[in-house]
C-alpha cells in the first residue's frame, strides 16, 4: 500500500532542513540513497553534510543526469560534489552515471549496477513547473516503462542534451520517496501532482513509493494552491 504525507513548512529554509534531517539519518543508517539535481535541494544537501559528516556507510546514486562532462555546470555529479560529497569528512560509496559512454550505454550500465545492490531506501526528488520529476517529462515515452529501472531519455528542457533517468518502477521500488518543492512558481505543479488523479501530463503525479512512504515537503508558497 502506498502512503502519501504532505508536510508544509513556512520557508524554503525549513523545508530544506526537513529533507536534510532525513538525509543525515539515512546516511547514518548506511542507506542506499538516490539524489536529484536542480537548484532547490542544494541547501538541503549542504546542511545534510553539516548534520552528518560521516556518510561512509551509505551509498549514493543519482536520480538522473545530463550527458555532459562531470565538469559542466549542468552536471548533477558536479552539483553533488559541490553541495555534499566534497564537504564530508567521510564520503559514501558514490555511483555517478557513466555518461562518457553515451546515454543508452550509460543507462544500461547504471541499470546493471542498481540491480546488483540492495533496493533504494531514500529517493529525493524535485518538480519542475511543468510537473516533471527526475528526467521524466510530460508525455514522454519513458513514463510507459514498466520493467527497466534506468533509461535514456530525451531532453525536455535546456540544456537539450540526452539524459539518463531512474524510471517510475525504480522510484516505486524505493522504501521512501521524498519530494522537496518550494516557491510559488511550483504551486500549480504541486496541485496537479498531489491534488489530482495521476496523469502522464504531470509525471510527478505518477512517482510514488509503491509499498512504502511518499513524503512531500513544501514551503507555504509551493503549497498555496494545494487543497
Ligand atoms: C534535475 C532534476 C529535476 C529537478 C527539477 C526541479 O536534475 O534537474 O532531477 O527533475 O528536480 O527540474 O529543479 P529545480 O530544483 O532547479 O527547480
Amino acid at each position: 500500500m502506498t502512503t502519501l504525507e504532505i508536510l508544509v513548512t513556512d520557508t524554503h529554509e525549513e523545508a530544506s532542513a526537513t529533507l536534510a534531517g532525513m538525509l543525515a539519518e539515512a546516511a547514518r543508517a548506511g542507506a542506499q540513497i538516490a539524489l536529484s539535481g536542480g537548484s532547490t535541494p542544494r541547501p538541503a544537501y549542504q546542511l545534510a553534510a553539516e548534520l552528518e559528516p560521516d556518510w561512509s556507510r551509505a551509498t549514493v546514486w543519482l536520480v538522473d543526469e545530463r550527458c555532459v562532462p562531470p565538469t559542466d555546470p549542468a552536471s548533477n555529479e558536479l552539483l553533488l560534489h559541490q553541495s555534499l560529497l566534497d564537504r564530508l569528512a567521510h564520503r559514501p560509496t558514490f555511483f555517478p552515471v557513466p555518461t562518457h559512454v553515451g546515454a543508452s550505454g550509460a543507462a544500461d550500465r547504471y541499470e546493471r549496477l542498481l540491480r546488483s545492490t540492495p533496493p533504494l531506501e531514500l529517493v529525493a526528488l524535485g518538480i519542475g513547473p511543468d510537473g516533471h520529476t527526475a528526467s521524466l517529462f510530460p508525455g514522454s515515452s519513458a513514463l510507459e516503462e514498466t520493467d527497466r529501472l534506468v533509461v535514456a531519455t530525451e531532453a525536455g528542457l535546456e540544456p537539450f542534451v540526452p539524459r539518463v533517468t531512474l524510471t517510475l518502477p525504480a522510484l516505486a521500488a524505493a522504501a521512501h520517496v521524498v519530494f522537496l518543492v518550494t516557491g510559488a512558481e511550483k504551486a500549480d505543479a504541486v496541485r496537479r501532482a498531489f491534488g489530482e488523479p495521476p496523469a502522464m501530463a504531470t509525471p510527478a503525479s505518477l512517482a510514488r513509493s509503491a509499498n512504502g512512504l511518499t513524503t512531500v515537503v513544501l514551503d507555504r508558497a509551493a503549497a498555496c494552491l494545494h487543497t
